[in-house]
Order: C-alpha cells, then sequence, then structure tokens
C-alpha cells in the first residue's frame, strides 16, 4: 500500500473513539487537537458511535461522518461558552470508516506522532493486546506499536477484571501507554469541565502537545490563566 505523506509540519496525530464510557473527553480531545494545529486522523467503531448517541444525544453516521454536530457538543452543565469548530480546524480532520483498511492509517509507512484510542473499550484492548485486529482501529493501534511509536489507550471499566488487568498489562509491555479516565482532583478542580480536561491535558502530555488545560503540581492554581493549548491564540480563545 502506498500511504500518502502527512504534509509538512508536525506529524498526524490518529484518534479512535470506541465504545466505553467517557466519550466527551474524545470530543474535547479532538477539539484540543485542531486547535494545537494538528492534522487528526479520527475514526469510530460503531458501539463508539452508540456511545456517543447514548451520552451526548449526537447521531453518528459512520458512512456519512458530519464533524460539526460532534465537535459543537457542550454539555448543558458546562460553564463555558459554546463554540463550534473554525473552517480551518475542520479541515485539520480526517475522518476514516472503521472498517477501511485502505485507509493510510493502516500502513506504517504512513507517520504519526501517535495513536490515542479514547476512551478504549475493553473489547479494543483485548483485540489490541492479542494482535488479532479486526477493524481499522486495531490495525491502527498494532502498527503504532510494531513502528515503535507512541500509542495511548483510555480505559474507562470499574471494577477491573483479572482478564482486562492482563490486557493492560500485556499492551504497557509491548510499548504502549494505559492512561485509564481516572481524573485527579488535586488541580483544584470545581466543575466537571476541569476533570475532563485532567485527562485531556495528560493525554497531550503523552502526545508531547503544550497545553495549560490544568494546573501543574507545584504551580500556584490562581497561575492558570487560560485554557490553552498549544499557541494558536486565536484557536485558543474558542476553546474556553
Ligand atoms: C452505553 C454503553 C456504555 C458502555 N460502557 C462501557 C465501558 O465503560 N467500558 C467498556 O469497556 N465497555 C463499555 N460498553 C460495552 C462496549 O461498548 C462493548 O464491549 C463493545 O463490544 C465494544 O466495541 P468496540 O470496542 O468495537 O467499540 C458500553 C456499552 C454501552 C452500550
Amino acid at each position: 500500500m502506498t500511504a500518502p505523506q502527512p504534509a509538512a509540519g508536525s506529524p498526524p496525530v490518529v484518534l479512535a473513539i470506541t465504545g466505553a464510557s467517557g466519550t466527551l473527553y474524545a470530543v474535547r480531545l479532538l477539539r484540543a487537537l485542531l486547535a494545537a494545529d494538528r492534522q487528526v486522523h479520527l475514526t469510530i467503531s460503531p458501539s463508539g458511535a452508540a456511545v456517543i448517541q447514548q451520552e451526548l444525544g449526537v447521531e453518528i453516521s459512520l458512512s456519512q461522518f458530519a464533524a460539526v454536530p460532534l465537535l459543537s457538543h457542550q454539555p448543558a452543565w458546562s460553564t463555558r461558552p459554546p463554540s463550534e469548530p473554525s473552517a480551518t480546524e475542520l479541515s485539520r480532520l480526517h475522518y476514516h470508516h472503521y472498517q477501511d483498511f485502505m485507509t493510510p492509517i493502516a500502513s506504517g509507512s504512513f507517520l504519526t506522532a501517535g495513536m490515542v484510542i479514547c476512551p478504549c473499550s475493553g473489547s479494543t484492548l483485548a483485540g489490541i493486546a492479542h494482535a488479532s485486529s479486526s477493524n481499522l482501529i486495531q490495525r491502527a493501534a498494532e502498527v503504532h506499536l510494531k513502528e515503535r511509536r507512541k500509542l495511548i489507550v483510555v480505559p474507562r471499566e470499574t471494577p477491573l477484571s483479572t482478564l482486562a488487568l492482563e490486557n493492560m498489562h500485556r499492551l504497557s509491555l509491548a510499548g504502549g501507554v494505559v492512561l485509564p479516565a481516572m481524573p485527579g482532583w488535586y488541580h483544584g478542580a470545581q466543575s466537571l469541565d476541569d476533570l475532563v480536561d485532567f485527562i485531556v491535558a495528560r493525554i497531550l502530555d503523552q502526545l508531547g502537545i503544550d497545553n495549560r488545560l490544568i494546573s501543574r503540581w507545584g504551580e500556584a492554581l490562581t497561575q492558570r490563566s487560560d485554557d490553552s493549548v498549544g499557541t494558536d491564540q486565536s484557536s485558543l480563545e474558542e476553546l474556553t
């Protein structure tokens, strides 16, 4: 397969949304990546779409994906002003059907900065940990492991079965980063937005993407002056 190479600049990030609870983390992460000037290759499993519908009330067509309703989603409890993605941000988003193995992210020759599966269901985790790719999401994850690139999985389950723990252990031994959706409370969380941002900030940190979504340990909590990601200030202001 001849894979098109990313344009000059920072390599793209692959983001997969699977059928675990916590799909809001993915929306916030996607907005942050696009605001940080990253090309994002997005894919969604059918169960991921079902959980998005259940949790966010956003209908997703996997065959005719429309980004704006998902990216514009704002929970009723959020204290942030509503914001829509800009045309520039939307141009950075590349959607792939979860069964399309002909897409660039199925090949190790397509260079990326890493892949995030957020949230990551127990079944997707199992498929990757046992190298039995049955869809594009698992294939792209295996590609990241074999190419020794960053693979970050964000599982959400409680309690964890021995089998889930074993799969996380296998993935970690293979070079993956297991980053459970377990927000900390030490950054002065005052709202649900802050808890979502805790997880998103830790994912961005893993990808090496500059962000100030949360106060870092050792910083005065009041130092956090904005909600910023990356360097594109106009985009950042839309992320408040
Ligand atoms: C509303 C809803 C919430 C779910 N939450 C979780 C969850 O938090 N963690 C998990 O591992 N699976 C969860 N599941 C089950 C997965 O969606 C199911 O195992 C599915 O087969 C995963 O498929 P996928 O990995 O292809 O997305 C949930 C399912 C539904 C319908």
